[in-house]
């Protein structure tokens, strides 16, 4: 077992030796994801099972109905991610599991983490329990090898508003998170009351394109002078304008909330930069795939001069790559998980 190299598998490119293989796995939510990557952060496979079509119906996802989706689900897309990476299924040649042990909901995290703790008891190999969100800002780095240090990543998805410093892979700290209501969750939420499908987002995204940003007069909750969000006073303030106007066309209605959700979120990534020397901004999470985001976030980098990572869309969702890529640093640098590790709904990314 190679767990004695510790964490030199990462410090300094020139020890990437791609000789390391970690099996991922993710049910925090409602993919089944499972993905083979090395410590070159090489994607070798990923394997992506959604059950949100079962949840569309209900306007949000059904916990007990993912939960159940995952355990049909884990077997045969553990098994799919080590034959697209040539590894056999029954006894695979990796050097570890990583796997999501929280937040999210609680019946899917316990399918992932009981599978990761089985496959790790038969194949003999250590397994470690990762934070989601952790594995949300590993994303831009396995499409991007030469990120540069430090940065500031906006992680924006369905549950959770974060800006976070990350002054190494693994080494981070959260500047800022919204009050109540995550950007994703907001979108979700007018979108149903618009009468749109769900996710929210993309239609939203979508509907905004053909609309005037400016007809709604909307709030930008700025919540004082720090770097926190908060969008629940945004969303009552859709509500409120629609009942006053209810001839307003439903895209000048999306544009004028997609505007003021990215002006938040655009203005204080801008106030963090004023005060964080860094090399680079990132997007991660469901929401970086925001057409009008990722545009804002270009424009900020070029004011600043740094770098901008935006992920691709497979990246932005839910998948285990992103855990598998966490989860190499997080062992080279914690040490493996105990067999006796709980799953967290509520994990909170703390500073590492
Ligand atoms: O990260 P994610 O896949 O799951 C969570 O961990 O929450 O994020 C899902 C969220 C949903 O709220 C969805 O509406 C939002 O991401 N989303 C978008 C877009 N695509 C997905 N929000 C805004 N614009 C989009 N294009
Ligand atoms: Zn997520």
């Amino acid at each position: 077992m190679r767990w004695s190299c510790g964490p030199t598998w990462w410090t300094g490119r020139e020890t990437y030796a791609g000789d390391v293989i970690v099996l991922g796995i993710e049910t925090s939510c409602d993919e089944t994801a499972a993905a083979v990557v090395d410590d070159r952060m090489r994607v070798v496979s990923s394997v992506v099972e959604s059950s949100i079509d079962q949840h569309r119906a209900f306007g949000g996802v059904v916990p007990e109905l993912a939960g159940r989706a995952h355990v049909t689900h884990i077997g045969p897309v553990v098994a799919r991610a080590l034959d697209q990476a040539d590894l056999d299924p029954l006894a695979p040649a990796i050097d570890a599991i990583a796997v999501t042990s929280g937040p999210g909901l609680i019946g899917s995290l316990l399918v992932g983490l009981s599978a990761a703790k089985g496959f790790a008891l038969a194949w003999d190999v250590p397994f470690v329990g990762v934070n989601h969100l952790e594995g949300h800002l590993f994303a831009p780095l396995l499409e991007t090898p030469d990120l540069e240090w430090p940065m500031l990543t906006l992680l924006v998805s369905g549950g959770h508003s974060l800006i976070v410093l990350q002054s190494a892979p693994g080494v981070h700290e959260v500047l800022g998170e919204t009050i109540d209501d995550a950007a994703g969750e907001a979108y979700d939420k007018v979108a149903r009351w618009l009468g749109l499908g769900y996710p929210g987002g993309p239609e939203i995204d979508r509907l905004a394109r053909e609309g005037t940003a400016g007809r709604l007069k909307l709030p930008v909750s700025m919540t004082g002078g720090g770097y926190d969000f908060s969008f629940s006073g945004l969303k009552t303030a859709v509500v409120r304008a629609t009942e006053r106007d209810a001839d307003v066309a439903l895209a000048d209605v999306a544009a004028s909330f997609q505007a003021a959700v990215c002006e938040q979120l655009i203005r204080k990534l801008r106030a963090a930069l004023e005060h964080h020397e860094v090399r680079g901004i990132a997007l991660a999470g469901g929401v970086a795939a925001n057409s009008a985001l990722r545009a804002a976030m270009v424009e900020l980098a070029s004011d600043f001069a740094v770098t901008c990572h935006l992920p691709s869309l497979e990246m932005c969702t839910d998948n285990a790559a992103m855990i598998a890529a966490a989860g190499i640093y997080r062992v080279a640098l914690d040490g493996p998980s105990p067999l006796d590790l709980a799953a967290d709904p509520n994990w909170q990314l703390a500073a590492v």
